[in-house]
């Protein structure tokens, strides 16, 4: 095993490396005969390329890796490859355990979005299972009598839960793309969920901070905290028995348990009892969508991601195309000039998103013409080199033509060269805060991802039209954006983050930190980051950049944001020259690359 917090494991004397590991105290390393070679720069295949100068070194693997944002859920899929599944199987594996491990986002309960990439096949799948509004949803459902909206309602109420996708998400991919059984890759969930796991950092201060709303739902409570009402402490064993019961019903079912049986039912029989919309047709009515792959092309690589109802690949492509004439090398990374354009990019992007961007099932969503080279060309040459632009002057624009976040993401490679680039969630951090009584199981609140009025700004601040607005059995505009970066046909980068409305820019400046400042996958997520998203107009910039960046940039006219919170969590594989490359995000307590 080789892990992110594991302590350097190697049996190499190799004293500058290990200066190199005490150092940045974050690293490790599989053991490797080639690892004596990484004091150098090298070109000799099968190397790890490091360099002697790097400030953050990711994990090293020879045979596959798997970096989520929690270190049990890795260990699984890693487990799931070592016994011989593939990428597919591992991710799976790891969506399942996630659900356990990882409550506040990692779910059965919500939805999300899978990018696979097969090898031998040389095909790119988009597996659609964002969840989906009730027959019984309207447009309106969320106004006041007065036509204002009710806050609370799309957030917390028990209406705010669309179908969930999750189940039918992973049992596609698995069905389609895996070797192994529904048992097989459920088990390790099941294990975690009835004999339980220790209490960790992370997941204990996450329940500390959501513990009044989460106590305000009986069964959440029960199922969070003890008998009498505390908090399990630090290496305390929790244990989810009626999870255990939901996941078993699966493996024993398969989805149809889920959508039509004994889970459907007990769901369903709470959405009654608690006031919600959720009937026992909208469940068997969910099926997960397959859905043709966004492909960018950019200097050479191939941006493999998200189409809609996800708004991510399609803007990240935007931005990249936005961007690719421009030297942002020469500019430098994080400088005031690149900075600059990547805002204004960000803006026109987020403008078009608020505008265009819908389910594609209700409405017709102009992919091909925001994605192309051309839109990119004219909106690009409307960006000042030395000022900034206010968000009130720029619009939707494709006339000049003729979405506590709290997701998670998480990236498998195996020895094939599949790779799975994974993200959903239950939009905030415990979804509504409502578990289904005696299922286990966190509800999503991702009806509040649509928008609820036009021109009304959602939990992410973004605002919306017409194109996502509520509708029965829609999907919610979302801003996910797993993605796989292929070179020569191959896999090259895997990414993705939680992050709601950052997602999209926190993803870009992943790609961008490997593409154009040819930074390793560690670096490449340890630099800090910025996001605009057209409005509120002004910016977000992490701690990092600094103060004379920040002064350029507020003599050009951008105005910054005190920093809410730091920008999304990335899990990430990057794969040179038969070396797997992983990193889990330096901002996020717990999460893990594991390799083997
Ligand atoms: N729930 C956040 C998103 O889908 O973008």
């Amino acid at each position: 095993m080789c892990s992110l917090f594991a302590v350097n494991t190697s049996k190499e004397n190799n004293m500058k490396l290990k200066v190199l590991v005490l150092i940045t105290s974050i690293v490790s390393f599989c053991v490797s005969p080639a690892i004596a070679q990484m004091g150098t720069e090298s070109s000799a295949a099968n190397t790890p390329r490091l360099n002697t100068t790097d400030r953050f070194i990711p994990v090293i693997a020879r045979n596959g890796m798997v970096t989520s944002r929690e270190k049990m859920a890795s260990q699984v899929g890693v487990d799931i490859l070592e016994n011989g599944g593939n990428a597919v199987d591992a991710a799976v594996a790891v969506g399942f355990a996630l659900a356990v491990t990882y409550p506040q986002a990692g779910n059965i309960g919500g939805g999300g979005f899978m990018v696979i990439h097969l090898a031998e096949e040389n095909k790119s799948i988009a597996i659609d299972y964002r969840e989906m509004a009730p027959s019984g949803a309207d447009r309106d459902m969320f106004l006041n009598e007065d036509g204002s909206v009710d806050d609370n309602r799309s957030k917390y109420d028990v209406k705010a839960s669309g179908v969930p996708g999750t189940v039918a998400g992973m049992v596609h991919a698995l069905e389609n793309y895996g070797t192994m059984s529904l048992k097989e890759v459920m088990q390790p969930a099941y294990d975690l969920a009835n004999d339980g796991f220790a209490m960790y950092n992370y997941l204990q201060s996450s329940l500390n901070g959501r513990k009044e709303r989460l106590m305000a739902n009986e069964a959440a409570g029960k199922a969070f905290y003890k008998a009498d009402g505390s908090s399990y402490n630090f290496g305390e064993i929790l244990k989810q028995k009626d999870l255990a019961w939901s996941l078993k019903q699966i493996m024993d079912g398969g989805k149809d348990a889920f959508y039509k049986g004994e889970v459907a039912k007990r769901i369903v029989a709470d959405q009654e009892t608690q006031g919600g919309l959720i009937t026992m047709e909208d469940m068997a009515a969910y099926v997960a969508v397959e859905r043709p792959v966004i492909v960018g092309e950019y200097k050479g690589h191939k941006i493999i991601t998200m189409p809609p109802p996800s708004s991510g690949g399609v803007h990240l492509v935007q931005i990249m195309n936005m961007l690719e004439e421009d030297d942002l090398k020469s500019k430098g990374h994080n400088s005031a000039a690149t900075l600059h354009l990547y805002i204004e990019a960000m803006r026109q992007a987020y403008a078009d998103r608020s505008k265009y961007l819908g389910d594609p099932d209700f409405t017709d969503v102009p992919v091909d013409e925001l994605t192309s080279k051309k839109y990119a060309k004219l909106t690009r040459a409307l960006i000042p080199t030395d000022k900034s632009r206010r968000s009130t002057d720029i619009a939707p624009a494709l006339n000049i033509l003729a979405e506590s976040p709290d997701t998670t993401h998480f990236s498998v490679m195996d020895s094939h060269g599949n790779a799975v680039s994974n993200t959903y969630t239950l939009n905030f951090s415990y979804g509504n805060h409502k578990m289904a009584a005696g299922t286990g199981i966190m509800m999503n609140n991702e009806m509040d991802d649509f928008s609820v009025k036009p021109g009304t700004a959602n939990g992410y601040g973004l605002l919306g039209g017409e194109a996502n607005s509520v509708q029965p059995r829609k999907r919610p505009l979302s801003s996910m954006t797993p993605t796989i970066v292929l070179k020569d046909d191959k896999p090259f980068f895997v990414t993705g983050s939680p992050g709601g409305s950052t997602i999209i820019t926190v993803v870009l400046q992943s790609v961008f930190n490997v593409l154009e400042f040819d930074m390793n996958a560690m670096a490449a997520l340890a630099e800090p980051r910025i996001h605009h998203q057209w409005m509120p107009d002004a910016v977000i910039i992490e701690d990092g950049v600094s103060k004379d960046t920040k002064d350029i940039l507020i003599g050009m006219g951008h105005t910054i944001m005190p920093m809410p919170f730091a920008l999304g969590s990335l899990s990430t594989i990057m794969y040179k020259d038969g070396i797997f490359y992983g990193a889990a995000d330096t901002r996020s307590m717990d999460a893990a690359a594991i390799g083997y």
